[in-house]
C-alpha cells in the first residue's frame, strides 16, 4: 500500500465489480480485502437477505455504517462496499475522511446483464428485477459520480481494471497523507474481528464536519 497504508474504499453500484476488483487489488498490494457485505454478514450471523427480510433494510443500513465508523481497521484494508453504503447521507464524507474513495461504474445494460443471475441481492429480489435497477440507478447516479474517481468497468478486461485502480489508488493515496497526515495507526480498534455493531469507539481522528 502507499506508505501510510491508507485504507481504498471501492464504491459502486451493484455488479460493477467490486468484490473482485478489491480481493486482487489488495492482493498487489499485500494487504487486507474486506467486503462490506460479508463482514456485517459475520458479525450479524446470518446473510445480508435475511437481514433485509427479518429486520428490515434501515437495520442493514446502520449496520454498514457502524462497519464504517469503527469496525474495520483505520489502516491497511481494502474494502470492498455493498452498493448501497456510500448512498447514505454523510457517508461519502466519512470514506473519504478515512482514505481514497474509488467509484467503479458500468453502464445500465452491463449491470442488468451482470446481475441477471443474482440470487443473493434482497433489492432486486423483485418481480421486475430490471425496473427495480433503472430506478436505483437513476436515483444514484449522481452520487456515484461524485464519489471519487470514476473508473468505467465495461468491456475493460479485469486486469486492466486492477492495474488502473492501483495507479489511481498510489496517486490519491499520496494525496491523501498529504492532506491528513499519515493514517492513524488502528491500535486495535476497530479491527475486522471485531463486532461492528458493539464497537462503540469514535473514529480514529474524530468524524468529519457533515
Ligand atoms: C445493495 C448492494 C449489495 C448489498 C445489499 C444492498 C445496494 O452489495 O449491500 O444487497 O443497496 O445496492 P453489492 O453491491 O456488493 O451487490
Amino acid at each position: 500500500m502507499s506508505d501510510g497504508n491508507v485504507n481504498l474504499y471501492l464504491v459502486g453500484f451493484m455488479g460493477t465489480g467490486k468484490s473482485i476488483t478489491g480481493r486482487a487489488v489488495a492482493a498487489h498490494l499485500g494487504c487486507q480485502a474486506l467486503d462490506s457485505d460479508h463482514e456485517i454478514e459475520r458479525l450479524a450471523g446470518k446473510s445480508v437477505a435475511q437481514i433485509f427480510a427479518e429486520d428490515g433494510e434501515a437495520a442493514f443500513r446502520v449496520l454498514e455504517r457502524k462497519f464504517i465508523e469503527s469496525g474495520h481497521p483505520s489502516r491497511g484494508v481494502v474494502v470492498a462496499c455493498g452498493g448501497g453504503l456510500v448512498v447514505q447521507p454523510g457517508m461519502l464524507a466519512l470514506l473519504q475522511f478515512k482514505g481514497v474513495v474509488i467509484c467503479l461504474h458500468a453502464t445500465l445494460a452491463t449491470i442488468i446483464q451482470r446481475t441477471a443471475q443474482t440470487q443473493t441481492r434482497p433489492l432486486l429480489n423483485v418481480e421486475n428485477p430490471e425496473d427495480r435497477i433503472r430506478r436505483l440507478f437513476a436515483e444514484r447516479e449522481e452520487i456515484y459520480k461524485r464519489a471519487g474517481t470514476v473508473i468505467l468497468t465495461d468491456f475493460r478486461p479485469q486486469h486492466e481494471m486492477v492495474m488502473h485502480v492501483l495507479r489511481t489508488y498510489l496517486r490519491e493515496a499520496r494525496e491523501w497523507e498529504q492532506k491528513h497526515g499519515l493514517a492513524p495507526a488502528d491500535g486495535g480498534r476497530g479491527g475486522a474481528g471485531r463486532s461492528a455493531v458493539n464497537a462503540g469507539a469514535a473514529a480514529p481522528g474524530g468524524l468529519p464536519p457533515e
